[in-house]
Formats: structure tokens, C-alpha cells, sequence
């Protein structure tokens, strides 16, 4: 268990998809134009919401190989992209999907990102892709990251990645409060050491840029309203809990600052799209 439960990762699917930047899309898309094939792998692919993002920005033939370390979030991901596909066929190791005119095959890899990059990645990608994944990781491991993805001259594109700017509607005085303790959070271990959490777009562009990439970024920001309720309301509980856990704040402070109904947020995303010079 990772502690992403794949309800979590269905509520925040639709925001997801809607809030990638349009422009860095287009431009992996021409990219890829002139092929007719391609082999993807897509870290900390979770219930496969990545897979449903990208497909179309690709070539006809796609071979995905979707990795986490969360077996249950694989064997979801196995089955909510059955159900998404037109039509879906297993052998047992390949999963044989048909959606609109696009051919994809998808296998699961079930690795620790942060015990064994080289094995997770394997050795065959024209691309190598993440969603909301890299606030989790150390500059550290981003450093080890772009290194083994250059070795393999793969292209490297990844949406959804938190920039730190988080904005409630209506305001409460303790949001900003709320938001450094918040941060705080986001820098905790989560497996990888430290925590890149807000900085981690940076450290990506950096460790690009000294692999010789060409890097591009764009803004790629959740802006919820009425129609996302569900999901503000667990983000403000979420926020709540992971504040608490940093016992930077007092629990009347949280408790005051849970309490109110939040009708809107703006959450700041960074997407990086990076390819060999
Ligand atoms: C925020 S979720 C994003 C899931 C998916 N990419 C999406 O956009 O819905 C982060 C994912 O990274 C995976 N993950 C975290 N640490 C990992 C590690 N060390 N190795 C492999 N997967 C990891 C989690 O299991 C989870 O599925």
C-alpha cells in the first residue's frame, strides 16, 4: 500500500486531465508526429490516469509499461483501463487495449522507483512520462532520474507536478499559515529521503539542462469550483491531516481553519516536457 488510495486517484482524474498545459501537449505530440509507433513508460502510474491523458497525443501503436510499487494500484489500473477501452484482451503478462483508432498494449511492472531506478525504468523507452509524482521525490533521486533517462535517450515528459501556490476561496486569515505548515509536509520522507515537494519543478529543469536536454515547462494549474466539491473538500481535509502530523500548529488553529466551507481553490501545477539536443 502506498497510502494513494485509487478512490483519491478517480476523484482528481477529471481536474487532472482538463488542467494539463495545452502548449508542452502539443509540442510532445509533433515530436512523436512522424512515427507510427512508440514505447512509453510511465512511473508512479497509480490507477493508470497518465495513460488516459496521453494516449492521444501519440503515435497509433503504443506500447506502455506502467510502474509502481503498489500492487493494488496496479491491479486497478489493470482494471479501470479495461473498462475504459473500447476493447480490451489480456494473455496473462499483456494487456491488448483498443480506444478510438489507437492500438496499446500495456504491461505492469510492480518496482521500488527509489530501491532500483535502473531495473524500474528498464532499458527501451522513447519516452518516459509521470503524473503528479515528482513532489514526492528528493532532488537527490530527480538527479539519479535525468541521468538514467539520458543514458537511454528517451524523451521525458511529466504533468501535474505541485509549484507551491495554493489559493482558498473564500480566504480564511490562517490560509497562510495553513500553506507553510502544508509545505513543511510536502518536504517529509516519502521514501525517497527529503522531499522536493513545491521545489521539485526546479530541480527537474536543472538536472535536464545539465543532461543537455532542452527543457520546456508550463503552468498547468487546478482551478476547482462548485463542480469539483468532493474533491476541494477532501484537499481540505487532507491539508488538515497532513498539517497535524507536523505539530507546527495548534489543533484549534487546524480546527478552525477545517471548519470553514471552502467554494473554490486554485491549486499551482508545473508540467516539463524535456528532449535530447
Ligand atoms: C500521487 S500518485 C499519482 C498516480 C498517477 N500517476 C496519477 O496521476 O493518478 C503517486 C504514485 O506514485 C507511486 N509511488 C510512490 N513512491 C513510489 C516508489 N518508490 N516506487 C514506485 N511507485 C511509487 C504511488 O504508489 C502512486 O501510485
Amino acid at each position: 500500500m502506498s497510502g494513494f488510495s485509487s478512490d483519491w486517484l478517480r476523484l482528481r482524474e477529471a481536474a487532472d486531465h482538463r488542467s494539463r498545459n495545452t502548449e508542452l501537449a502539443e509540442t510532445l505530440s509533433a515530436r512523436f508526429a512522424l512515427r507510427d509507433e512508440i514505447a512509453v513508460t510511465d512511473i508512479g502510474c497509480g490507477t493508470g490516469s497518465n495513460l488516459r491523458g496521453t494516449y492521444s497525443l501519440l503515435p497509433i501503436k503504443q506500447t506502455w509499461t506502467l510502474v509502481d510499487y503498489d500492487a493494488d494500484l496496479l491491479q486497478a489500473a489493470r482494471s479501470e483501463l479495461s473498462n475504459w477501452a473500447d476493447q480490451a484482451q489480456s494473455d496473462g503478462i499483456t494487456l491488448h487495449l483498443k480506444k478510438d483508432r489507437f492500438e496499446i498494449d500495456v504491461q505492469f511492472r510492480q518496482a521500488d522507483l527509489a530501491a532500483d531506478l535502473d531495473a524500474a525504468l528498464g532499458s527501451k523507452a522513447d519516452l518516459i512520462t509521470a503524473a503528479a509524482f515528482f513532489d514526492l521525490a528528493s532532488e537527490d533521486f530527480i538527479r539519479k532520474f535525468a541521468k538514467a533517462v539520458a543514458q537511454r535517450k528517451a524523451v521525458f515528459y511529466t504533468v501535474l507536478t505541485y509549484n507551491g501556490i495554493s489559493r482558498w476561496q473564500p480566504h480564511h486569515p490562517t490560509d497562510n499559515q495553513i500553506a507553510s505548515a502544508f509545505h513543511r509536509h510536502q518536504r517529509s520522507d516519502k521514501g525517497f529521503g527529503p522531499s522536493a515537494g513545491p521545489t521539485a519543478p526546479l530541480h527537474l529543469s536543472d538536472q535536464f539542462k545539465l543532461a543537455e536536454y532542452c527543457v520546456q515547462e508550463g503552468d498547468s494549474p487546478w482551478h476547482l469550483e462548485s463542480r469539483d466539491s468532493a474533491l476541494i473538500d477532501e484537499l481540505q481535509s487532507g491539508h488538515a491531516r497532513a498539517v497535524a502530523e507536523t505539530g507546527v500548529l495548534d489543533p484549534k488553529t487546524i480546527e478552525s481553519w477545517a471548519s470553514l466551507k471552502r467554494t473554490g481553490m486554485t491549486v499551482g501545477h508545473t508540467d516539463t516536457l524535456a528532449f535530447p539536443t
